[in-house]
């Protein structure tokens, strides 16, 4: 299979945020695009948008002026539905309405030739569903861009219970042509990554809740410790905590209450208070103008103290009668019951670049020990974190959870394995796919870590899945 050829016309219905974007990236590849929006002037301001936008990339050097004259000189303005009909495939961006997007795509349907693709960029409605009265529901599929849609490198194609295989591989094999990654998902709620992503907001919610940290502390060990571009707190402050909590709570519906996608009442109250984030000036941060930026919990090296040396990040070594390890889910205190010696757990970290890493001790740990200890780490260059002794500490835990979410979508036959670290890592910009990072850390000692949580908790929200149960006993 291959994708549409450039010289095949392609419509995009609705010209907002993402319609005006996925225009720009059809009319790049080469294609004539079509662009239509039920409000009046909304196409025209589309284009201009999207002329803009590319006017900035020819004043910083990164296009010529004639691609981008080019580019915009492909997309025509659509003044009606009917005007579609030259299209081979047909991109809607419209409401996120599942009544208007049926009725808009029955209307469709008859306008353009009966062997064009149709396409929505939903990014919670069922496939299934929105082809369900379409008299060839085989020719339906999500072809779900990200935000912005020209600068997101994935592309999620979607298919329903009716999609035909050759219109996804179609598809796909198009994402791929206009620039993008693009990975195969079956119709289910949250596709990839809005599903798979769920535990990096739900863990750093919890934790904060559970009051192991406040979210600059949180966010830092996420992002200088375990690599991730930014943390969980300043991300959903960017997003808004309105739309983060509304799609953790279709999440959690559609998946009919299962406790793994619970939304966070910390978040709720935010959303209850118009503390929204950044858009509202302030969401767990502060964005009036000299508002201070909490700093993280940092300990302070003694310059006295003597460095330990052989500290085993990722690992675990006895140094000078303290057993100090990476944690595996169970506390410092119950590793130090069963060494029979104190313990000191570290946090997972990235394996390059890391600035930072949390850790707890067992009661029994000497105090000088622990100056050594954070001494050592700074030798590293590593900033030091205390936490409590709390499960799994910060960034194994949101891993562990999200691989675990990783394996529990790749059973259910969401996605393959690497489409869904591809996924996460074009789509998020996470450092690394959730799948491929576990077996980094070893398999056993992730399924080691959420069953800890899960039997410290006794909350089925850390039951491990079978998928990642069986992949760890090889
Ligand atoms: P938007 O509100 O920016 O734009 C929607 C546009 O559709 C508006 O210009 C509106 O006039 C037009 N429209 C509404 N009803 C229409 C109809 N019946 N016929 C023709 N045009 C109509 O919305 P946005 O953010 O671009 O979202 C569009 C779709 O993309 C939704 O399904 C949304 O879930 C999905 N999506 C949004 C993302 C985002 O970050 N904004 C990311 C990925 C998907």
């Amino acid at each position: 299979m291959s994708g549409l050829e450039p010289s095949v016309p392609v419509a995009v219905i609705g010209a907002g945020t993402m319609g005006a974007g996925i225009a720009q990236l059809a009319a790049q590849a080469g294609h004539q695009v079509l662009l239509f929006d039920a409000a009046e002037g909304a196409a025209a301001k589309g284009r201009e948008r999207t002329a803009k936008g590319l006017a900035r990339l020819v004043e910083r050097g990164k296009m010529e002026q004639e691609q981008a004259d080019a580019i915009v000189g492909r997309i025509a303005i659509a003044g009606t539905l009917a005007d579609l009909a030259p299209a081979g495939l047909v991109v809607e961006a419209i409401v996120e309405n599942l009544d208007i997007k049926r009725s808009v795509f029955g209307e469709l349907e008859a306008v353009v030739a009966d062997d064009a693709i149709l396409a929505t960029n939903t990014s919670s409605i069922s496939i299934t569903s929105i082809a369900r009265d379409l008299k060839r529901p085989e020719r339906f599929a999500g072809m779900h861009f990200f935000n912005p849609a020209p600068v997101m490198k994935l592309v999620e194609i979607v298919s329903g219970v009716a999609t035909d295989p050759a219109v996804a591989s179609t598809l796909f094999d198009t994402g791929k042509a206009w620039g993008k990654v693009a990975v195969h998902a079956k119709s289910t709620p949250g596709f990839i990554v809005n599903r798979v992503a769920r535990p990096f907001y739900a863990e750093a919610l919890r934790l904060y809740e559970e009051q192991v940290a406040d979210p600059a502390t949180l966010d830092a060990l996420l992002s200088e410790g375990a690599g991730f571009r930014m943390g969980p707190f300043t991300l959903m402050d960017l997003i808004g905590h309105d739309v983060n909590y509304a799609v953790t709570q279709s999440v959690f519906e559609a998946y009919y209450n299962d406790p793994r996608y619970r939304p966070s009442i910390a978040q709720l109250e935010l959303v209850n208070a118009g503390r929204l984030g950044r858009k509202s000036g302030r969401g767990f941060y502060d964005y009036a103008e000299g508002a201070e930026k909490p700093s993280p919990a940092t300990e302070t090296v003694d310059s006295n103290a003597e460095a330990l040396a052989g500290l085993p990040l990722n690992g675990e070594a006895d140094i000078d009668g303290v057993l100090v390890a990476l944690t595996d889910g169970r506390t410092a205190r119950d590793r130090a019951k069963e060494a029979g010696k104190p313990v000191v757990l570290l946090d997972l970290v990235a394996e390059e670049g890391a600035a930072r890493i949390g850790y707890a001790t067992s009661p029994d740990v000497p105090a000088a020990f622990e100056a050594r200890l954070v001494a050592g780490l700074a030798a590293k260059g590593l900033a030091a974190t205390r936490l409590p002794d709390w499960p799994g500490l910060v960034c194994m835990r949101t891993v562990a959870m999200l691989a675990n979410e990783g394996f529990e979508a790749m059973m259910q036959g969401v996605a393959e394995a690497d489409a869904i670290d591809d996924a996460m890592r074009y789509g998020l910009n996470y450092p690394r796919g959730p799948i491929g990072w576990a077996k980094s850390i070893g398999l056993p000692h992730v399924f080691r870590v959420i069953s800890a949580i899960h039997d410290l908790t006794g909350d089925p929200r850390y039951r491990p899945s079978l998928a990642l149960r069986f992949a760890a006993e090889g």
